[in-house]
């Protein structure tokens, strides 16, 4: 792998403690109740934490641990985890207020008991791609109708597996962020409820729930890591972001339960959307402008989200960026497997996080600058699968399957 060139920017405003304010957003009580109603999901499973000796070696750190998403409830991504989750409790209040029945469940919803009572009921959002999939993998279980918009950067592949759904896929000219005004315009309009996984003034609750939810990961990931390797967890977590609120998440966890042994943590963004980095530079929340094109197409945002910015600007250690080749090439990388490593599928933004730390593995001046040394012990989150067969197949060579075909 050539040497990529990466941006990095230390947050001065880290501070000590999760505070009482910091956990009105996310907290590990909600957190815990969370993991209690998706852990009773058909299909919920742990998503495996895979141990990359040969590629601890190779980098000169002591461990790293992958956190695979590829098979999270057979929808591809850790998103499944947000957007569903928000629907069942959007869902199960509208029935609450509309029926009178305060004691509705999600367990209620996720029935299909009420389904004739929510047949007028319309969810909608903006994305990338693997949220929507999300909000209408939750409206088809709950029964309700989904419009999920799209803009032009987004795949027809992609498109396919939100439609597949149930859902009716709108395409709206623009970049991610015209599609997320396009949603809050179209559901101010019809009197649609928005499932949005990025807050901004004024909406502030569902964006939470969708956060709420990824804390699933959070927890999994230091319940496997404690149980594989030690107590102490890791050292240096890295967290691909878009608008931010998966990193938020696990940054809020791991800080809350891992209090002053909480790992150095580290936001990685595409050079071309790095709209956190932007904000932690200017310390207030910014536009980034322009296309916005990404090979990390999940990534792709112009506007970091309110409430995970209110969390990163405090927890946070480092923002990065990264050029779309370090993904491509530590796809490739994965692929292969690294001195007798399982070799893993990861769809382009599910490789960011790996891709920015090796990059900064393997030069010397970026290792101390964020104090990775030979006994650190990495965290990575493979955010998403090969969600684009297609575009897969292109950058690394093989096709998703000839590369599982590997991994037996
Ligand atoms: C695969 C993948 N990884 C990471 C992210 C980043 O999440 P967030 O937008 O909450 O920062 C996304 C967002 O859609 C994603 O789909």
């Amino acid at each position: 792998m050539t040497r990529q060139p990466i941006q990095i920017w230390k947050n001065p405003h880290r501070s000590q403690h999760y505070d009482t304010e910091l956990k009105q957003i996310l907290n590990r009580e909600r957190a815990t109740a969370v993991m209690s109603e998706l852990s009773s999901w058909p299909g919920y499973e742990p998503t495996p934490l895979r141990s990359l000796p040969g590629l601890s070696q190779a980098l000169g750190v002591t461990q790293i641990g992958y956190k695979d998403e590829a098979t999270r409830f057979g929808m591809g991504s850790f998103k499944a985890l947000g957007g569903a989750y928000a629907v069942m409790r959007q869902v199960a209040q509208y029935l609450q207020v509309t029926t009178g029945d305060p004691d509705i469940s999600l367990e209620d919803v996720r029935s299909g008991r009420y389904a004739k009572q929510i047949s007028d009921l319309v969810v909608t959002t903006a994305t990338d791609g693997n949220h929507g999939r999300s909000v209408a993998w939750g409206a088809q279980q709950a029964g309700c109708t989904c419009v999920i918009f799209i803009h032009e950067g987004v795949s027809e592949e992609r498109e396919q597996a939100i439609a597949q759904f149930g859902a009716r896929v709108e395409r709206i000219p623009g970049n991610y962020d015209s599609s997320v005004r396009w949603a809050d315009a179209q559901s101010a309009a019809n009197n649609w409820v928005l499932i949005a996984d990025t807050s901004y003034p004024g909406y502030t609750e569902i964006p939470c729930d969708v956060m709420q939810g990824y804390s699933v990961m959070a927890e999994e990931a230091l319940q496997q890591w404690q149980a594989l390797w030690s107590e102490a967890g890791p050292t240096h977590v890295f967290v691909q972001a878009g608008v931010g609120g998966l990193a938020a998440a696990i940054c809020a966890h791991l800080w809350e339960c891992l209090g002053d042994r909480r790992p150095i943590f580290i936001v990685v963004e595409p050079e071309n959307s790095a709209c956190l980095y932007e904000t932690a530079q200017q310390d207030q929340l910014v536009d980034v402008s322009g296309s916005l094109d990404t090979l990390m197409g999940c990534l792709s945002a112009g506007r970091a989200s309110l409430l995970a910015w209110d969390i990163l600007r405090a927890g946070a250690d480092f923002f990065v960026t990264i050029p779309d080749a370090a993904a491509a090439a530590t796809m490739r990388v994965l692929a292969q497997g690294t001195g007798g490593d399982r070799p893993i599928i990861a769809g382009e933004s599910g490789a960011a996080g790996m891709a920015a730390l090796l990059t900064i593995a393997k030069q010397s001046g970026l290792r101390s600058q964020i104090q990775l040394e030979a006994d650190s012990r990495v965290l990575l989150f493979g955010t998403e699968g090969a969600m684009d067969p297609k575009s897969y197949a292109q950058i690394v060579g093989k096709t998703p399957s000839q590369v599982a075909e590997l991994c037996q």
